[in-house]
């Protein structure tokens, strides 16, 4: 391998709290690696070289790789790599965990996954796609609610809008179409059948010849207690789902994943990075919700914390289509997050708001950073919508939920909003 013998640099493209998890894991490893983040935050700044590069900007992420001699490049959110960072590092020999940008389409085009999904047979919600209004009013008049209404492009998990009449789905197709809701992503808008379930997310360590499946997790994406309020980025995650047995995930691999990958390599498209299933578990067996091109947030902060190998040799042996499913190993344990956002999340969030840490969080407790900041005197504040995610592992659901919250009521913003009832569901 590769990286033998030396400690090989590694830079993390991101800011949230999924690529705080992702560094966190990686600091970890046995190679001892230099890490770099790209742009970072205060709580990746305590483990990595932070770099006020924009992720946007693939030329000078590309010289800093090439004048540093990085060895490696994690590519966190979805935007970049829809871009098509992961082709611009490629091009210039460096190797890159995240998938391309023809790979990443399978999450920034939600016309295109649901082509490749009908082509490979894999099962999801019927479906069409409409750009004009009149017309897919008509649809939805003629096909009745429940239905969703979802825009085409990337919207940071808020585009979607499950209507429970005909008329509040009228009002999500006018919001897309015409009042340009979700600006360029919303021009198109996908029309799905509502599927009745349990929900399920599985993510996969993907190469062109391997995918592994990771612990399950289910998250949380409606903003208030009882899944009620708009749907948001995440607010807490909870791994593994006791339900979900290794007959289910066995299934997925087979009906889903399998499928769909080997939809995309008779493309022409290989696909390495993360492959994310978001899952409904119906009647009919599991149907796709959504894939994603990356690690899911707040997913990653669950799941990789419960992850016993290293994820460094993971990574770099995506990188270079070696994945063996020996590498992908799990701790016998539980693991919840419970999301702090501040106020006004998800319409709208607020900035400069003190934070205040405990000196000491109990055992077992990690706090991942995502919209935080240094103002005045280094003092830590607010910078978002999802400001911390708070993980909690112990030996069961119940005492990771209990340290997750106690956790949580140790740490201090003005006008914090969270979850009280992350995992209550864990036994569905
Ligand atoms: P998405 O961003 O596509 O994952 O959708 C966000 C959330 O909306 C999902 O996690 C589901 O809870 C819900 N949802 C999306 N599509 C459907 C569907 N076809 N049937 C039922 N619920 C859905
Ligand atoms: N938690 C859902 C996502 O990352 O898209």
């Amino acid at each position: 391998m590769g990286i033998e013998g030396q400690r090989p640099r590694v830079l993390v493209v991101g800011q949230g709290a999924r690529e705080h998890a992702i560094v966190w894991k990686l600091a970890q490893s046995a190679r001892q690696p230099q890490l770099y983040a790209a742009p970072g935050n205060p709580g990746i700044a305590e483990l990595a070289d932070v770099l006020s590069l924009n992720a946007s900007d693939h030329g000078a992420i590309v010289r800093f790789c090439a004048e540093k001699g990085v060895d490696l490049v994690v590519i966190g959110p979805e935007q970049p790599l829809a871009e098509g960072l992961a082709d611009a590092l490629a091009e210039a020999g460096i190797p890159v965990f995240g998938p391309t940008r023809s790979a990443a389409q399978l999450e920034a085009s939600k016309a295109f996954s649901k082509r490749v999904m009908e082509e490979a047979g894999v099962p999801t919600a019927r479906h069409r796609t409409f750009a004009d209004l009149d017309e897919a009013r008509a649809y939805v008049r003629a096909q009745g609610a429940p239905i969703v209404v979802k825009a085409d492009g990337l919207a940071a998990g808020k585009g979607v809008v499950v209507a429970q009449t005909v008329a509040e789905a009228e009002a999500a197709l006018e919001d897309m179409l015409v009042g340009g809701r979700f600006g360029a992503s919303g021009r198109r808008v996908v029309i799905e059948e509502f599927m009745e379930g349990v929900e399920l997310s599985l993510m996969y360590f993907v190469d062109a010849h391997t995918a592994v499946p990771m612990l399950p997790a289910r998250d949380f994406k409606r903003l208030l207690d009882g899944d009620r309020g708009p749907n948001t980025g995440g607010m807490g995650a909870f791994s593994p789902v006791p339900r979900v047995t290794g007959d289910v995930i066995d299934q997925v691999t087979q009906s889903i994943v399998q499928p769909t990958l080997a939809r995309l390599r008779d493309m022409g498209v290989v696909y390495r990075g993360v492959l994310y299933a978001g899952l409904m578990l119906t009647a009919e067996g599991p149907k796709v919700v959504e894939f994603n091109c990356r690690f899911g947030d707040p997913e990653t902060e669950v799941v990789l914390p419960l992850f016993a190998g290293d994820l460094l040799e993971v990574m770099w042996a995506v990188a270079h289509d070696r994945l063996d499913p020996a590498m992908v190993t799990w701790h016998a344990h539980a693991a919840v997050c419970v999301v702090m956002a501040s106020s006004g999340y998800p319409a709208s969030s607020e900035a400069g708001t003190p934070i205040e840490l405990p000196g000491a969080l109990p055992d077992g407790v990690t706090v991942f950073h995502a919209g935080t900041r240094r103002g005045e005197s280094d003092r830590l504040e607010t910078a978002g919508g999802r400001v911390l995610t708070v993980t909690a592992v112990a030996p069961d659901i119940p005492a990771a939920v209990d340290r997750a919250y106690s956790a949580v009521a140790s740490i201090h913003f003005s006008g914090a909003q969270y979850r009280r009832d992350i995992a209550h569901n864990w036994q569905s």
